[in-house]
Order: structure tokens, then C-alpha cells, then sequence
């Protein structure tokens, strides 16, 4: 699929939003940007791009920025996503970014896993992160 075509499916906003993050993503060391958008259940778009830092551990993924921008909005409410990286195979999200989302997302809802060309892995939440820790596992939850 070219880019031309994943603007056709639907989700060509989160597909952009997540493409302008991508162009201003701050990696440095390890030279691979990655940008993420989240739509939220009032329709809303958030976006963030990977931060990396000289001191490496503190690098902070796309997609914790896209859900930082989201919290800060006041929003909770996560219906569907999608990452952009180069390559020719989409890199999907990171098992602790996976854990991040599943937070603010239900099983159902879909990961659009693209690249700058066009290529898309789509998935839902329950496929990336089966059998998932969450809020309700609280007491309080
Ligand atoms: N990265 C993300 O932004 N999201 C992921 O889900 C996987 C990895 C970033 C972190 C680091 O800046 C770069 O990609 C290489 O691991």
C-alpha cells in the first residue's frame, strides 16, 4: 500500500498526525523515528514522536508522547492508533508501550502499525497484548 492509499482508509488524519510527529522526532543515537497518534472516543487526535536522550535510558517512545498529549488534554478515552516508521516493515509498538495503551485502550480497539510508504500491520489491542494487566486488576480499579 502506498501513503496515497492508507490517506484512503479512514484514518488518513491519524495517519498524517502521526507522520508530522514522525518528521520532528528527536533520535539522535539510534536514528530511527517513530511517530504515533491516538484518537480519542470524542474524536479528538493526539500525537507524539520518539525523544532520545545522551543519557540513554531517559528516551521516552512515541507513543508515551501521544498519550501525554492526550492526559494533558484531559482526555482518557483511546478508540483507535497508529505509529509510523521508516523501514519496510512497520515496527510495532514496544511491549512496554503496548502497556501504556492497554491502559487507555480496550481489546478491541485497533493498532494501525504503518510506514512511511504505506505499509500497514493492523491488529487490535487483545492480539498485541493477550491475557493484559489493567485497571480492573485493582481493588479499586
Ligand atoms: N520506539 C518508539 O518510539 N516506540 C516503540 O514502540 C518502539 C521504539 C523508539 C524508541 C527509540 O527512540 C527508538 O524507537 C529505537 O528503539
Amino acid at each position: 500500500m502506498t501513503a496515497h492509499a492508507v490517506r484512503e482508509r479512514g484514518y488518513g488524519d491519524l495517519f498524517d498526525a502521526a507522520l508530522a510527529a514522525h518528521a520532528n522526532a528527536h533520535c539522535p543515537y539510534s536514528r530511527y523515528p517513530v511517530g504515533a497518534a491516538v484518537r480519542t472516543s470524542s474524536g479528538k487526535v493526539f500525537a507524539g514522536c520518539n525523544v532520545e536522550n545522551a543519557a540513554y535510558p531517559n528516551g521516552t517512545c512515541a507513543e508515551a508522547g501521544a498519550i501525554a498529549a492526550m492526559v494533558a488534554a484531559g482526555e482518557r478515552s483511546i478508540v483507535e492508533i497508529l505509529t509510523v516508521t521508516g523501514g519496510a516493515t512497520p515496527g510495532t509498538p514496544c511491549g512496554g508501550c503496548r502497556q501504556r495503551l492497554r491502559e487507555f485502550a480496550g481489546p478491541d480497539v485497533v493498532v494501525h502499525a504503518t510506514t512511511v510508504d504505506g505499509a500497514v500491520t493492523t491488529s487490535s489491542m487483545r492480539e498485541l497484548l493477550p491475557d493484559s494487566f489493567g485497571p480492573e486488576q485493582l481493588p479499586d480499579g
